[in-house]
């Protein structure tokens, strides 16, 4: 099955572009979001299975089922990814089918990792695994979950019966996706699972999966000669305007969304501002002997993600944070400006030259490691023609325009090695439930059929071409 289209369009009229001989090109998925069969061979309850059945958590009461059906559809879904040229595929493992309720190895849920590697591996598809998309077992948030140091210890645990036995075959590990949202979406806000709004429990939180993070690499170097890093949710963070009050607010939130997580693990510890910021919350007293060693140890590569810039201004005078949830701690009242750029369904702007201005500054500020694009995607709403094809030209235009804003990186220097797009399928976009898309493939969750949407054509049309065509 071919889906490469006759003809190509593209929304811009730029030329067009090669990237690097051997650039990676792939599509992300992940376990809660994707799987569906939340009960089969095993699996137990994730914080997200949970979570769903709070009233009003979840749009509509979405919850893991029917997911895209991938866990029984794999195959299927492995014969589309294929058809559209996939170098690499990205998914995560779930730590519920793997070590149920967190406690010992179920041999069942690795076989269906194992399946659906070696379905991978038979297409000539890199399998790239992430070990923590914030599915932890339910089990073991009853006994703290990510506030509770044990919690890496577990994980690392997990990590090792994964290892043990994926470690010759996949190709790229990640250790945890987006600690940001686990930590501050979970603990902070309660937005996302575990739907805890605390702040101490939120830095508690970040230094724990720090730490897992840390012990998951020790565990990964001793079963893999494979490349292993960490994925992290960056967004480069402009000042409203060059006062003093704007920049420290700028200054606030670039320090709890991107060096709280990026310092530790690339400069050995955490900076002196997050330190002070966050010593109301305790952050100093969890930081225990060799901790920032752990934690530090050096990664093979960074994965990021990138979907928008965050502009931010200082609190309105006069106004004082009323209590509410916030994922801020310490700086509540900060204000999230637009600049006015389009908008995606998830009301996220669309700021391609973002993408550049985070990896040129990654490169140039921090020890050098390779960088992999491992999400970026966006949400439309995809409207279905009578002839059942998705013209999804919104899509294509943003990722024409985020691609050539890699390869402006690429040529700044910057050692980018590939390109995940989030996500191959339709799927359960966390508390927003099905009413987000952001596939290359829409799914019918009724009767989970798949058809390839425009932009998975045009995908197919780059990937083939190792480059970008001109208009
Ligand atoms: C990221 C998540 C991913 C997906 C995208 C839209 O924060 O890692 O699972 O939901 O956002």
């Amino acid at each position: 099955m071919s889906v490469l289209p006759s003809s190509v369009e593209s929304s811009t009229a730029a030329p067009s572009l090669q990237f690097p001989t051997g650039f990676v090109w792939g599509a992300a998925t992940a376990s809660f979001q994707v799987e569906g069969s939340t009960a089969a061979d095993g699996r137990t309850d994730s914080i997200w299975d949970e979570f769903c059945r709070r009233p009003g958590a979840v749009v509509n009461g979405d919850c893991g089922e029917p997911g895209a059906d991938h866990y029984r559809r794999y195959a299927q879904d492995v014969e589309l990814m294929s058809s559209l040229g996939l170098g690499a595929y990205r998914f995560s493992v779930a730590w519920p089918r793997v070590r149920p309720s967190g406690g010992s190895l179920n041999e069942a849920g690795l076989d269906f990792y194992e399946r659906l590697v070696d379905t991978l591996l038979a297409a000539g598809i890199q399998p790239w695994a992430t070990l923590y998309h914030w599915d932890l077992p339910q089990a073991l948030e009853e006994q703290g979950g990510w506030t509770s140091r044990d919690t890496a210890y577990r994980f690392a645990d997990y990590v090792t019966s994964v290892v043990e036995r994926l470690g010759d075959r996949v190709a790229g590990w990640m250790t945890l996706n987006e600690p940001w949202c686990a930590a501050f979406l979970g603990y902070a806000s309660g937005r996302h699972a575990p739907g805890v709004t605390s702040p101490t429990a939120t830095v508690a939180a970040v230094h724990h999966l720090l730490l897992g993070h840390g012990l998951a690499m020790e565990r990964l170097r001793a079963g893999t000669s494979a490349p292993a890093g960490i994925t992290l949710n960056l967004f480069p963070v402009r000042a409203q305007s060059a006062s003093a009050e704007d920049t420290e607010a700028a200054r606030r939130v670039d320090a709890l969304q991107n060096r709280i997580f990026l310092d530790p693990v690339l400069r050995g510890g955490y900076p002196a501002d997050v330190l002070q910021d966050l010593a109301p919350y305790g952050l100093p007293q969890l930081i225990q002997d060799g901790d920032p060693e752990i934690i530090g140890a050096p990664v093979d590569l960074l994965g990021v993600n990138y979907y928008r810039a965050l502009l931010v201004a200082a609190p309105e005078p006069g106004t004082e944070h009323d209590g509410s949830p916030s994922e801020w701690i310490g700086a509540e009242g900060v204000r999230f400006l637009e600049s006015g750029s389009p908008r995606t369904s998830m009301g996220w702007e669309v700021q391609p030259e973002g993408l550049t201005e985070l990896l040129v500054h990654l490169h140039s500020a921090y020890p050098r490691v390779p960088l992999y694009v491992t999400e970026n995607g966006a949400a439309y709403p995809d409207e279905m023609t009578p002839s059942e094809t998705v013209l999804d030209h919104d899509r294509i235009a943003f990722l024409d325009g985020h691609l050539r804003a890699a390869h402006a990186a690429i040529e700044h220097g910057v050692d980018l090695r590939g390109y995940f797009y989030w996500s191959l399928l339709d799927n359960l976009e966390w508390a927003e439930g099905y009413s987000k898309r952001f596939g290359l493939v829409h799914v019918d969750f009724e009767t989970q059929r798949r058809i390839v949407k425009e932009s998975g054509r045009w995908y197919a049309d780059v990937i083939s071409r190792n480059g970008l065509p001109a208009e």
